[in-house]
């Protein structure tokens, strides 16, 4: 380890790892990752890359992302995801990345939800984000520091000096010129999710407390068909690319109830499908299925690969078997603002990329397959922000060591607590009231005496329901009911 770098990225996602591979080479860069750096939300990924398929695509492309964040978004930033979302894809194949092609060897478009065409490119089948980050590791010119888990921002005076982390049970300070926070969403927060193990909103939390603007906290987004009768944390997600090539949601008597809800049924924007099945099972207590039986075995064990093993692992033979499904938190549509070249405006030096930032895009519901794209797009730009305004003779400052407890007994039980909490109150439908008593007892746990990354997860809980009471009527993925 040096004593000094250049750029420390926080993350090994598709973000972190693109603004590395963006970088110069002779900069001095380093990135942390908290556990494997396979172990993130992109490595999980499945349906694949939502791309504009030509430049006179890029208008409803644009479109099309607008309608899914239901007038949220910021038009400038979809305008700058769908028009460079080109041009980052087209780099990614020149440098050799393979996205899956037709008989005729062009690239094989499938279609997912709320797409008025079909733009999602795929890798491996329904292993993108697997292919994705191996491509990306395997180009990567500067180390990583696995196992290691940022705590703190080294912040005096609006500028960022580095990041205190922990590695190996010890606590010290990394120094930098510059700090991208490329750590992803919230999974963790809730009991039923699909994210990695290790997206647990750590730098939400981290920057709420340095009193770093976060956005859109209350627009979460939950995914509509999960597996999660499974014991493990990260529930098994079951792509909306099979819908968009023909499965069904039916009901125990094999009735496509979604049709009751909206005529787009399937392909409806995320969230209505969430909405819709949730309210269904809630007022029914019917199980819900996914019917996958258009597709034929062979087409389904090329087609989609990993979800075939995954699920025979967990006793099911698909196609033929129908597989009990319910929405489950997915995405973080918000998160820490920032302007287009991912910079933090109140704090020099810090940027913020992918998932874990909230640049506009996605506004109050992000459209299927947008987020790789933001993570590859936005990354260059942070990487040419970075090189444009690095601070070269920037002051050295010695900050001290973080000594505060950071995990306490009872630290545990309090976790799972509030994954409970905000599954059932700051979920797919929330009343007033809920958000109420989450928002009561999340400062009742941050009063006790317990440990301080517990707190990074408090706080981010605390911002959600916060911005989820002051957004009064529904809109997106927010879904506010009656009593307000
Ligand atoms: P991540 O890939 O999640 O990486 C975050 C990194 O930060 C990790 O390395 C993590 O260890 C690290 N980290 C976190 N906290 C700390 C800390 N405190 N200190 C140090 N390191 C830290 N999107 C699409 O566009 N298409 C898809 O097909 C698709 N499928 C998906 C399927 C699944 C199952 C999931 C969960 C998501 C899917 N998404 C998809 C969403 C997409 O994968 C993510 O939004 C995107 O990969 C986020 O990339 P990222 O680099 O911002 O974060
Ligand atoms: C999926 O494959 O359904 C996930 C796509 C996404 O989250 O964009």
């Amino acid at each position: 380890m040096k004593p000094y770098y250049d750029v420390l990225i926080i993350g090994s996602g598709v973000a972190g790892l693109n603004t590395a591979n963006n970088l110069k080479d002779d900069l001095n860069v380093l990135v942390l990752s908290k556990d494997y750096a396979w172990e993130c939300n992109t490595f999980y990924a499945q349906g694949g890359v939502a791309v504009a398929v030509n430049k006179d695509d890029v208008a409803l492309h644009v479109k099309d992302t607008l309608e899914a964040g239901a007038g949220l978004c910021t038009k400038e930033a979809v305008e700058v995801l769908c028009k460079e979302g080109i041009y980052s894809v087209e780099k990614l194949i020149e440098q050799g990345f393979w996205f899956d092609r037709d008989k005729n060897g062009e690239l094989a478009y499938t279609k997912e939800a709320a797409h008025s065409r079909n733009r999602v490119l795929h890798a491996g089948g329904d292993a993108t984000g697997r292919e994705l980050h191996y491509f990306l590791m395997k180009s990567l010119k500067f180390p990583i520091l696995y196992n290691t888990q940022v705590i703190d921002l080294l912040i005096e005076d609006g500028v960022c000096y580095g990041v205190c982390v922990r590695h190996d049970k010890k606590i010290f300070n990394i120094y930098a010129k510059s700090v991208v926070i490329a750590s992803g969403g919230v999974g963790s927060l809730y009991e039923y999710h699909t994210n990695s193990r290790t997206i647990s909103a750590d730098m939400h939390g981290v920057c709420l407390k340095h009193g770093i603007e976060l956005r859109d906290m209350e627009m979460m987004q939950f995914h509509p068909t999960v597996f999660v009768k499974c014991s493990w944390a990260r529930k098994q997600l079951l792509s909306e690319a099979l819908r968009g090539e023909g499965a069904k949601v039916v009901d125990s008597h094999g009735r496509r109830f979604l049709l009751d809800y909206d005529s787009r049924a399937e392909l409806s924007p995320r969230n209505i499908v969430s909405e819709a099945i949730f309210s269904y099972q809630q007022s029914t207590n019917e199980e819900i299925f996914l019917d996958l039986s258009c597709f034929s075995k062979s087409y389904f064990k090329k087609r989609f690969p990993s979800i075939y093993f995954n699920m025979k692992n967990l006793g099911y033979d698909l196609p033929m078997q129908k597989i009990p499904i319910s929405p489950a938190f997915h995405y973080a549509m918000g998160g820490i603002k920032t302007d287009l070249d991912g910079k933090i405006q109140s704090v020099r030096d810090l940027y913020a990329v992918g998932e874990v930032a909230s640049s506009g895009v996605h506004g109050a519901n992000r459209l299927a397959s947008n987020s790789l794209l933001e993570g590859l797009v936005f990354s260059i730009r942070v990487a040419k922000s970075i090189e444009k305004d690095l601070n070269l003779d920037k002051k050295k400052i010695k900050f001290p060591l973080f000594e505060k407890k950071l995990v306490k007994k009872g630290d545990k039980k309090l976790k799972n607590e509030l994954r409970k909490l905000m599954w059932k109150n700051a979920g797919i439908i929330r009343t007033q009231k809920g958000l109420i008593r989450a928002r009561q007892r999340v400062n009742d746990m941050l009063s006790m005496d317990r440990g301080e990354l517990i707190k990074l997860r408090l706080l981010c809980s605390k911002e959600i329901i916060e911005s989820g009471l002051k957004r009064k009527s529904s809109l997106g993925a927010h879904y506010i009911k009656g009593e307000n």
